[in-house]
């Protein structure tokens, strides 16, 4: 995918990290990201990250973090109340949206087409308008609704890309499981990335 406008959401599930590197990459590649972050995002940010990562204060703590080259994109933080935003309707080019991480709670309003704030709205105008909607839900052990909210956004075309890091690249440290998750989730953005090594068939070769 070439740069252009991808939105990004951050919900109150466990992962905040994630979301950090996810955002450091998109911007590093040029991209206009469109943020939004719950209530329990925000608080999310700093329980995991401490004050320095919170909402009004992520652009420093991300050139802090991975180096100059996010500023190479643009950035516009929404309102979750705004439902007026620019995301939340299909004429606005945004060619796609990750909700990293999404927790069940946004998860059933997504799988029910709530629209009920901001995050769930720009994600049903994705669905509506058919294009790539990545949701990373974390949440364990998983319930029956949760499972099957799930199946819902996976029918209706969303890709499930739940926050399951892998071991075999043989991570040394938190930010090595967080490349990896990044790694899947411009994947499915599709963007192209180097954040994990290429499976050869054998671990650590
Ligand atoms: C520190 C913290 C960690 C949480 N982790 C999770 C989680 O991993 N998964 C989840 O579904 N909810 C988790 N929750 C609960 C959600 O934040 C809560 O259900 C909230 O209402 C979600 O709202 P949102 O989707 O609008 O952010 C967590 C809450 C806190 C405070």
């Amino acid at each position: 995918m070439s740069a252009g406008r991808v939105a990004l959401a951050v919900t109150g599930a466990s992962g905040a990290l994630y979301a950090v590197k996810t955002l450091s990459e998109l911007l590093a590649r040029g991209v206009h990201v469109e943020l939004v972050v719950s209530d329990y995002g925000r608080r999310l940010l700093r329980d995991e990250l401490g004050d320095e990562a919170s909402l009004e204060k992520i652009v420093p703590y991300l050139s802090g973090k991975y180096g100059e080259k996010v500023h190479a994109g643009a950035l516009t933080v929404h309102s979750n109340r705004d439902l007026g935003a620019t995301i939340a309707s299909g004429s606005h080019h945004c060619s796609a949206m990750a909700i990293v991480p999404c927790s069940m709670k946004t998860l059933a309003g997504v799988a029910h087409g709530l629209s009920r704030n901001l995050v769930e709205r720009a994600a049903d105008v994705m669905l509506k308008e058919h294009r790539r909607l990545v949701i990373v839900p974390r949440e364990t052990p998983m319930s029956l609704p949760a499972l099957k909210n799930m199946v819902l956004c996976a029918e209706a075309g969303a890709m499930v890309v739940p926050a399951m890091p892998a071991f075999y690249q043989q991570p040394k440290s938190l930010d090595d499981l967080a490349d990896f998750m990044a790694g899947k989730i411009l994947s499915a953005l599709g963007f192209e990335h180097d954040l994990y090594p290429e499976w050869t068939g054998q671990v650590g070769s």
